[in-house]
């Protein structure tokens, strides 16, 4: 893979064809409206693409930042936006989700079947107590179920918790704790790599002792579960059962619409918080104009689990608001066969097609006589998400999936931001592989130097946001102090300010275009998934054979990044165990304890760990020794021979 100099030396460009520029949905008119009146546009995006019960007068109360206030006084319901008004439009038959099971079974619902059962879904919920403002964590794997009760959640105006299928029971008690959720809904299973994996199971051993009163099961693998009576239920009864009308309710667009809990530098996992005009507004405007959907006609796919803030704005909102017709789908890329994906692409004709550069760099190794046996002619435009995108892979999507000619939009944002902040417009844009080029317009960002002033081009530092946006974070569920620490304290002074800290490293090029750069602080970027350092840490500790632990991300030629630890082990168990055994049960202790996801690459276990005088873990110089580099500048180290033995360990270790 490339450096990141040869990266930054990427020249080549692809202008959007002329058939594309005749056809596009977003023109250069869109950019210059929002450039010459910001808050005006996003008031006509609000009007254009939502509707509202009761309109709203005021667009933006920044009166207390951070804490934004968008659309404040108008009304709407997130469900009814995305179901009951496409119907009313004529679109009820128009096909909302092709979804498609691992093991090859599918089920298609229109938008006038989707409506049903999320009406029918909110009745059930609501005859179980839930009501406006209630916590709901969703633990399931990527079935029509999931969709529905999200809106069906959402539809109540109660607040929707998902938690990604791959996390373990612990990750799981501790986002029911903090959201203190009334109900769980779940799946007695789901279908990954040709296998049942149980999730009813791991709900078991979480709820024991919250706060949660009922779990819900979707019946989908068929496995044997246990049964709490009074407290579980099957979906297919308590949906299944319940009538099919149910009038929407319009909630203030400042409603909390969804936690989700993604990493930070400490080991507590953040409950992001997002509420429903803003967000809504965001979400289906770039869904619109980034992916230049034409909703009559596209066939859209992102490739995203549900449990990922992706899901959440590019499978859910996004695209229902928008009355699309979308692939989604349960299993791996490469079961039962490699060609999976490729084959679903041409089954349903996709045209619209949204992954992670980890995904097309698996499938750069494995050649492209996988995808040229199926008929990709299809697709029209595809979407990058999650990391950088090198270029050598930017060239392969583009060639290989993308026939040689479909725009390839890499799109920057985060869970926080709630929806895409920056990305080239596919009719408009000249691309440049690997960069994810410049602010959609509405968003106004910058890249700074440490005191928050703007850098030159041509020059790298800090990316930040500037001005507030639609979608962008409420605060962290009962922890607004750390809001504010974690993104609004270090430019809260700056000119302009406050400014939002993103937390990654970015450089302007000579024209101005955006290059993101990964993370400034310890955070780490596995196949686009964010992990917390501390967080590992902490669980290699909470074993009884460690004594201390460290962990980094180390670049990975696959997955971006991947976890690598050091850890030293307990005097009285070091002997116990040859460093082999050690690093394989710490391994696995990590995956039961966080989830497979967080399973460490390598564990070398060491005698010590490089630290400063002031005792702090040298995390530079164990990413060096990770990747396998020269040791660099040792001169602040309390004791310079501590390098040298990891690296003979590593050495030893192969
Ligand atoms: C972090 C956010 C946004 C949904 C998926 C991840 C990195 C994301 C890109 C991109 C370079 C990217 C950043 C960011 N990131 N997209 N196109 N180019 N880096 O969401 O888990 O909240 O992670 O992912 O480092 O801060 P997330």
């Amino acid at each position: 893979m490339n450096s990141i100099d040869s990266l930054l030396h990427e020249s080549r460009r692809f202008p959007p064809s002329p058939e594309f520029v005749a056809n596009a949905v977003a023109t250069p008119a869109l950019a210059a409206a929002a450039a010459s009146d910001r808050l005006g546009f996003w008031g006509d995006q609000a009007r254009e693409l939502l509707h509202w019960h009761q309109p709203f007068t005021e667009v933006l109360d920044w009166s207390n930042p951070p804490f934004a206030k968008w659309f404040a006084d108008g009304r709407l319901n997130v469900a009814y936006n995305c179901l009951d008004r496409h119907v009313l439009a004529g679109n009820g038959d128009r096909v909302a989700l092709h979804w498609e099971g691992e093991p090859g079974d599918s089920r298609s619902l229109t938008y006038a079947e989707l409506t049903a059962e999320v009406k029918k879904a909110a009745n059930a919920l609501a005859a179980l107590g839930v009501v406006r403002g209630d916590r709901i964590a969703l633990y399931l794997p990527v079935v029509p179920e999931a969709v529905i009760a999200m809106l069906a959640i959402a539809r109540l105006g109660a607040i929707h918790s998902v938690v990604f299928g791959g996390f373990s029971a612990d990750s799981l008690r501790a986002r029911i704790d903090d959201a203190q959720a009334k109900l769980v809904i779940t799946a007695d299973g789901g279908w990954r790599k040709g296998k049942v994996f149980p999730l009813k199971a791991t709900v078991d051993a979480a709820v024991e002792g919250t706060t949660v009163e009922h779990v819900l099961v979707v019946r989908r693998g068929e496995n044997d579960v246990e049964w709490t009576e009074g407290r579980d239920l099957w979906w297919h009864e308590a949906v299944g059962t319940a009538d099919a009308e149910h009038e929407a309710e319009a909630f203030e667009s400042e409603n909390p619409l969804f936690i989700l809990y993604t990493s930070g530098t400490t080991g507590k996992p953040k409950g992001i918080l997002h509420s429903s005009g803003g967000y809504l507004t965001q979400v289906a405007y770039t869904h619109k104009n980034v992916f230049d959907l034409h909703p009559e006609t596209d066939v859209y796919w992102c490739t995203a689990d549900v449990g990922w803030i992706t899901g959440h704005s590019y499978v859910v909102y996004g695209p229902l608001a928008n009355g699309a017709t979308q692939v989604l789908y349960e299993g791996t890329p490469d079961t039962p066969h490699p060609g999976r994906w490729w084959e679903l692409i041409e089954k349903y004709k996709v045209s619209i097609f949204y992954t992670a550069p980890t995904a097309i760099r698996s499938f750069m190794k494995l050649g492209r006589e996988i995808p040229d046996a199926f008929d990709l002619s299809s697709i029209r435009v595809l979407g990058s998400v999650g990391e950088p995108i090198n270029p050598e892979a930017w060239i392969w999507y583009r060639e290989v999936i993308g026939g040689g000619h479909a725009p390839i939009v890499d799109t920057w944002w985060q869970t926080e931001t709630g929806a895409i902040m920056v990305s080239p417009l596919p009719g408009i844009t000249s691309l440049k592989p690997g960069s994810a080029q410049t602010p959609i317009p509405g968003i106004e960002l910058a890249v700074v130097n440490d005191d928050g002033s703007p850098v030159e081009k041509g020059s790298g530092g800090l990316l930040v946001i500037t001005q507030p946006w639609p979608s962008m974070a409420r605060g962290i569920w009962g922890d607004n102090d750390r809001f504010i620490e974690t993104y609004w304290e270090k430019f809260a002074d700056a000119p302009g300010g406050p400014l939002y800290f993103a937390g990654d490293g970015a450089r302007l090029d000579e024209d101005g275009d955006l290059w993101l750069l990964g993370r400034v602080d310890d955070v780490m970027n596995v196949s686009g998934h964010r992990l917390s350092t501390a967080e590992i840490e902490s669980a290699l500790v909470s074993h009884p054979i460690v004594a201390e632990s460290a962990v980094v991300g180390a670049h990975d030629e696959t997955t971006g990044q991947a976890v690598v630890a050091f850890v030293i082990l307990r005097a009285e168990h070091a002997a116990d165990h040859t460093p082999e055994q050690a690093s394989a049960v710490l391994r696995g202790h990590v995956a039961t304890s966080i989830g497979a996801i967080a399973r460490p690459r390598e564990i070398f276990i060491v005698a010590e760990l490089p630290k400063t005088r002031s005792g702090k873990i040298m995390r530079r110089l164990l990413q060096d020794v990770a990747e396998g580099r020269a040791i660099g500048d040792t001169t602040t180290l309390a004791d310079t021979s501590v390098m040298q033995i990891i690296s003979d360990r590593m050495d030893a270790a192969g």
